[in-house]
């Protein structure tokens, strides 16, 4: 899609000192110029990580209920509650790119937008809101920490708080794994069947591999990425094959070993024929997710009706008393 990168009001010039500023390590800011491209990937990459935040609340919205103590319960019910804070404050990111809000929401409502292939999974058991906090939450970190560093000023400032909270979330989930993985017999059962079944769903998080990653090159020299897919993906596996032995789990991977000259965890083939399927809507839970959503827009519409007239009538009265 190289093409989009010369449209006619991309004036080479601009475009010359865009990069300049760039490759300087210079922040680009709502106000500053850049490439419509530019503006384009990020409003792509911005509103389907807000998106993700959102429809990621559903699997664990979903045993918030069914927690096994309340402890459990009031650090599940803040979790969930923070994955919604962070879809807020990247739809406001992602505002400030000259979007409205309201049109991805419905670009999520109508099926255009994608989000994380990882949350068309179903959440089976207790132990799964263990393992989505120390695989997924940490796959987030992984991915998040380095958008943290990314050219637009707003991703990356909204990365370094979301991180924070990611980091809880993970520390929460692991908790639950390492209480279970030294339980009865039949917990240590419920958090293996929990690790299998996640384990590769979440390497899938990280995207297409490289060398089918079309979007990839452009991001990274426009230093939106600063990491390749694949890149990230080792490191996720590298990070979390100690964790799952400290907690004497097998990650169920048969090819998995430690490579001494490259000082990586090689792991085994992923299954894309399993991720094309999820990210083109036939994943275990994708109807069920965007069913969710609606029903949840639908029934949210008296709140938005309500906010506006509210703010409709702030706004008549602020103008009267400035009258
Ligand atoms: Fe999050
Ligand atoms: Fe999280």
């Amino acid at each position: 899609m190289s093409q989009a990168r010369t449209q006619p009001q991309d004036d080479p010039a601009k475009v010359a000192a865009f990069e300049a500023r760039i490759a300087a390590g210079e922040s680009i800011e709502p106000k500053d110029w850049m490439p419509e491209r530019y503006r384009r990937q990020l409003i792509r990459m911005m509103s389907q990580h807000a998106h993700s935040e959102i429809v990621g609340m559903l699997p664990e919205g979903n045993w918030i209920t069914r927690a096994p103590s309340l402890r459990r319960k009031i650090s599940l019910i803040a979790k969930v509650q923070d994955e919604a804070g962070h879809g807020l404050y990247i739809y406001c990111g992602t505002e400030t790119l000259g979007v409205d809000r309201a049109e991805l929401v419905q670009q999520l409502l109508d099926g255009t937008a994608k989000y994380s292939s990882i949350f068309n999974y179903p959440t089976l058991s207790w132990a799964d809101m263990g393992v989505i906090g120390w695989f997924v939450d940490g796959a987030a970190i992984v991915n998040q920490t380095v958008l943290a560093k990314a050219s637009y000023g707003p991703y990356a400032r909204a990365m370094i708080r979301i991180c924070k909270e990611e980091n809880f979330h993970k520390r929460q989930g692991y908790e639950i794994v390492a209480v279970l993985a030294n339980g009865t017999p039949a917990q240590k059962a419920m958090i293996q069947d929990a690790v299998n079944r996640w384990w590769w769903p979440s390497l899938m998080m990280f995207g297409p591999s490289d060398a089918d990653s079309p979007n990839t090159a452009e991001l990274i020299r426009w230093k939106v990425k600063r990491r390749t897919n694949d890149e990230l993906r080792q490191r996720f596996v590298n990070l979390t094959v100690p964790q799952a032995a400290a907690v004497n789990l097998t990650l169920p991977d048969p090819e998995l070993r430690y490579d001494a000259d490259t000082e990586n965890w090689h792991f085994g083939p992923i299954d894309w024929d399993e991720f094309n399927q999820v990210i083109r809507g036939n994943g275990p839970c994708n109807r069920e997710r965007l069913e969710a959503r609606r029903r949840a827009h639908d029934e949210g519409a008296w709140v938005r009706e309500a906010a506006s007239a509210y703010a409709a009538k702030q706004r008549a009265k602020q103008a009267s008393e400035a009258a």
